[in-house]
């Protein structure tokens, strides 16, 4: 009688360890907006590589490339509701479901990688983190740090605001950015991230902005001639986490994934120290037509920093948190 007890003690004890995953094995679903040789997948396989190695080979990742898994946006739905694990998307898709993450798609507020590197590892990353589990439901885990966003078109040079005025540019569907656009004079057209290569493949939009890694991993060069060296934003891309997934997991593999995040981030800004000058010559090479906007960009900065900021203040936070991020990065405050 007592072996028998025994033994359906282990086996109800052994029951409840996987119905709370605790010991289980997991293989991570991760959607990624952004095709092969992405930045966005670059970050992916650090993480997946830290994860297995700090996990002893029990946990790993799978990556599904190229929006299969949905629009960015709706990787964050997903994500909430906990039918998806993991997805790595460019910062400005969350912004529409935690709007304080917008301080970072504010135009010309980010002006180097080591500006995004100070915001998103220090204490304002980390409170960024905690709203948007607050607000989304998903958890920050890793950064990737993909560049400028730079400005492409397939009909001509652009390198003054009044060169922009007869070209119709699809944006992200982001407030933020589409005020710029506006800042600017123009009326841009807001489109899922999956759906912008055939956009512009089929002309329903002249020109995008995105880093020269995207526009390189993503066959860009195939349907635009034009680049111009637009710094409006830089752009940041999250590793987020479904908070349901997480809170699922023990203490041990919950700290597994915030530590195997941070090694990701850190590989992440070297990965684009190394290689963004090389996609540059890449994206001459293949035939784009790479321009400077006139007079150190100027006009594009007064236009969208005076116009924009202070739309956004109270969505991020009050103009206190600009204040903070702008002195976060060395610069005056408003
Ligand atoms: C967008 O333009 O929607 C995103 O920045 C694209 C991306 O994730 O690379």
């Amino acid at each position: 009688f007592l072996k028998k007890v025994c033994t359906l003690t282990a086996a109800v004890s052994a029951a409840a360890m996987l119905t709370t995953g605790a010991v289980s094995a997991k293989n991570f679903k991760i959607a990624v907006g952004d095709s092969a040789g992405s930045s966005q997948e670059g970050t992916g396989k650090f993480f997946i590589e830290a994860l297995e190695e700090k996990s002893g080979g029990k946990h790993t990742g799978t990556m599904f490339l190229n929006g299969q898994l949905g629009s960015e946006q709706d990787t964050v739905n997903e994500a909430a509701i906990g039918t998806l694990d993991m997805s790595l998307l460019a910062i400005n898709n969350v912004t529409p479901f935690s709007p304080t993450v917008g301080v970072f798609t504010l135009p010309y507020v980010i002006l180097s990688l080591e500006d995004a590197e100070k915001l998103t590892q220090g204490p304002i990353g980390q409170e960024l983190t905690e709203n948007t589990i607050r607000d989304a439901g998903v958890r920050i885990l890793a950064w990737t740090y993909t560049g400028f966003r730079r400005l492409t078109n397939s009909k001509k040079p652009v390198t003054t605001v009044a060169d922009l005025q007869d070209l119709i540019i699809r944006v992200p569907k982001n407030e933020i950015m589409i005020e710029t656009y506006k800042s600017w004079g123009i009326n841009p057209t807001p489109m899922a991230w999956s759906e912008t290569f055939t956009g512009l493949q089929t002309k329903v939009v002249d020109g995008q902005d995105n880093p020269y890694t995207t526009i390189n991993s993503m066959k860009f060069y195939e349907v635009q001639e034009y680049v111009t060296n637009l710094r409006y934003i830089f752009s940041i891309e999250p590793l987020i986490v479904s908070e349901a997934v997480f809170q699922d997991l023990s203490e041990e593999d919950q700290q597994i994934l915030i530590e195997a995040g941070k090694e990701a981030t850190l590989k992440s800004a070297q990965y684009l120290r190394d290689i963004e000058a090389e996609i540059k010559d890449e994206l001459v090479a293949k035939g784009m037509q790479i321009d400077d906007p006139e007079n150190d960009e100027a006009e594009f900065i007064k236009l969208a920093t005076e116009a924009v900021w202070p739309k956004f203040y109270d969505s991020i936070g009050g103009v206190e948190k600009m204040n903070a991020v702008l002195t976060a990065i060395g610069r005056d405050p408003v």
